[in-house]
């Protein structure tokens, strides 16, 4: 059932911030004109919330964090939104939203130019639904859609965190997966709002001193803005055995519960993205590629089949045990 809120100007912002994700149009008595009617018409029309496309499915939502410029936040994204999609195959998309600085990291790693960016998605809203999605987002030949930022300073300062709210609101009814990249991100109140929205928050870290106090200063400034801290988990990435500091021993010095180990792969990742892949296309048997396959398999929201079998001799055993 399409919702219509009806009030006075006075009221009408905090009425729409607060039911932003049921109320599709607001009537201003004050200033009602022929609009009522217009408005109770559309309403009717559509028939339900959801223009009669999206599911009824709320999407589950990955925000990635970084710990500072550089730790590779952007290449787990990509890398995790490659194997989710993989678990769906034909029968669902996952969006990746890059909202990472640099901006459109996501887009240059995945080979993408297609050109549609979080603003315009965000002055669509009204219009998104399975048509729209196919038409203007930007698809990966795999699957799954990706909306960039906008690379023009003007029009990335006009997203406000209420607007990045109800885009992933509008797109959790479309997509059952998306992974927000939010590394680089220095603007600790929109981050805040956005892991607020995450089912599973994965912090990006590497072996260093300074990553480790910017992660440290990352969890206290989300902690000053109320967000649950405990539901963030440690992906430590570059790691190299020689340097004997594990995710645990990084995750109990920052009080967080630690995820695992992503090796350093420096070579192999500059490889598979001179050939416009990214790690998990180019060698899905590299430890990097099958760590991130047990990330997503944690994942437990995702079709069985998605997670990516283990293999070997466990692999095939946990598998014969499952069927
Ligand atoms: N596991 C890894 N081993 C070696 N190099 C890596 C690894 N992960 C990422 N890198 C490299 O680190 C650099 C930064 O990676 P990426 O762009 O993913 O980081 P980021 O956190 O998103 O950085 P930024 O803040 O610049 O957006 C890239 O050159 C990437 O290839
Ligand atoms: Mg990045």
């Amino acid at each position: 059932m399409a919702l219509v809120a009806v009030g006075n100007s006075a009221v009408a912002d905090s009425v729409l911030a607060a039911l932003r994700s049921g109320v599709r149009d607001f009537i201003d008595l004050d200033n009602a004109d022929g609009d009522a009617v217009n408005i109770i018409s559309r309403a009717l029309a559509s028939g339900n919330d959801n223009g009669g496309h999206a599911s009824q499915t709320r999407g589950k939502v990955v925000a990635v964090l970084g710990a500072r410029a550089g730790v590779g936040a952007s290449t787990v994204a990509v890398n995790l939104s490659l194997r989710a999609q993989r678990a769906y195959g034909a029968t669902a998309r996952v969006m990746l939203l890059d909202f990472g600085i640099p901006i459109a990291d996501a887009s240059l790693y995945l080979n993408q130019k297609k050109e549609f960016d979080l603003l315009q998605a965000i002055n669509s809203l009204s219009r998104i639904d399975e048509t729209f999605i196919a038409s203007a987002f930007a698809s990966h030949p795999t699957g799954f859609s990706l909306l960039p930022m906008p690379t023009q300073p003007d029009r990335l300062r006009q997203i406000s965190y209420d607007d990045a709210v109800a885009l992933i609101g509008a797109l959790r009814r479309f997509f059952p997966t998306l992974v927000a990249d939010l590394g680089g991100f220095a603007d600790l109140d929109f981050v805040a709002a956005m892991v607020r929205q995450a089912d599973e928050v994965l912090l990006i870290s590497d072996p260093s001193v300074g990553s480790i106090v910017s992660a440290r200063s990352l969890l206290q400034g989300l902690a000053e803005r109320g967000v649950i801290v405990g539901k963030i988990r440690l992906l430590l990435n570059k790691y190299d055995e020689a340097l004997a500091l594990n995710a645990g021993d990084v995750g109990k010095r920052l009080g967080v519960a630690a995820l695992s180990e992503l090796p350093h792969r420096h070579v192999a990742i500059l490889q598979a993205l001179n050939q416009g892949k990214a790690l998990v296309e180019a060698s899905p048997d590299d430890l990097f590629s099958q760590t991130i396959d047990s990330v997503v398999r944690q994942f437990d929201w995702l079709p069985a089949e998605a997670s990516v079998k283990p293999k070997g001799l466990v692999g095939g055993l946990r598998n014969l045990i499952r069927r």
